[in-house]
């Protein structure tokens, strides 16, 4: 018997209500020009404050760049144009997954496609239920999207989330793939992205985003060290060039390279839209009982 205040549901409920807190105070301190570092490091500061951990990173990702750029420990990018800003908080391994989209160059075309975005969450919320299959939220969200004359990203998609593991199985697909599986118990991040452009990404420049993937003993002590300190701290979330800095400076930029080669973790690359489109998201992460 679980207690009730290790249940799944329990921790991602306070999970959640942290995120909806971070959320309302990063839209309320950022602002065009702010360093991205700044701001990533103001939300994190600020899930641990409430008493949560991050669940990733924060992705903080410009203009056609669709996710996975997240600020290096010398990052000097400033927020502009259309900023994506997607979030994790975690308790126990319980992942609340959230993202929200802010127009920085006042444009009307900005603004439509943050629109387009939203509606389609909230379309595709009011029928995520076991009565609905997967494929039924895409062509919801798809219409969506399409109804402001934008594209859905067509290769990204929502993800059930389980215990340390933010891609536990399903997709929720952001077009109608005639996927008929209903939808089940459990936790579901809900993203769609609408984009200007051909609605496709590929990947880009290495992130500095890692996962632990793999446990072989690496050759040097510093190596050996920093993967026990990612085992113990993350587990099997991902984490950034920024944070193994933060704990262990220099040394463990080496180390992260020496890991990735000896294939412990996995480096995750940024995701770029094909025609350069300018991209727009917005998350939420539903439980379903
Ligand atoms: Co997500």
């Amino acid at each position: 018997m679980i207690s009730e205040k290790k249940s799944p549901k329990f921790s991602f409920e306070k999970a959640n209500q942290i995120a909806h807190e971070v959320k309302i105070f990063a839209k309320s301190f950022i602002k065009k020009g702010m360093p991205l570092l700044e701001i990533a490091e103001k939300i994190e500061d600020k899930i641990f404050e409430l008493g949560g951990k991050p669940a990733f990173p924060t992705n903080l990702s410009i203009n056609e760049i669709a996710a996975h750029y997240t600020p290096s420990y010398d990052d000097k990018t400033l927020a502009e144009g259309l900023l994506k800003v997607d979030f994790g908080v975690q308790i126990d391994g319980w992942t609340s997954d959230n993202a929200f989209s802010l127009d920085l160059e006042n444009s009307v075309e900005n603004k439509k496609l943050i629109e387009a975005a939203e509606k389609a969450l909230e379309n595709a919320t009011k029928i995520f239920n076991k009565e609905h299959s997967f494929g039924e939220v895409g062509k919801t969200i798809q219409e969506a999207i399409s109804s402001y004359k934008f594209q859905p990203i067509l290769n990204l998609s929502g993800h059930s989330i389980t215990q340390y593991d933010l891609h536990s199985g399903f997709n929720v697909p952001n077009f109608n793939n005639n996927d008929n599986e209903k939808i089940k118990k459990g936790l579901f991040a809900i993203e769609p992205f609408s984009t200007n452009g051909a609605g496709k990404v590929q990947d880009g420049n290495s992130s500095g985003i890692y996962q632990f993937v793999f446990p072989k003993t690496p050759r040097s002590q510093t190596a050996r060290e920093v993967l026990e300190y990612i085992a113990e701290t993350f587990n099997t979330l991902p984490f950034c060039q920024r944070w193994i800095y933060k704990k262990f400076q220099a040394r463990g930029l080496f180390a992260l390279r020496e890991l990735e080669n000896n294939g412990n973790l996995h480096h995750f690359a940024q995701l770029v839209e094909v025609s350069k489109g300018k991209v727009a998201q917005a998350e939420k992460t539903i439980f379903v009982d």
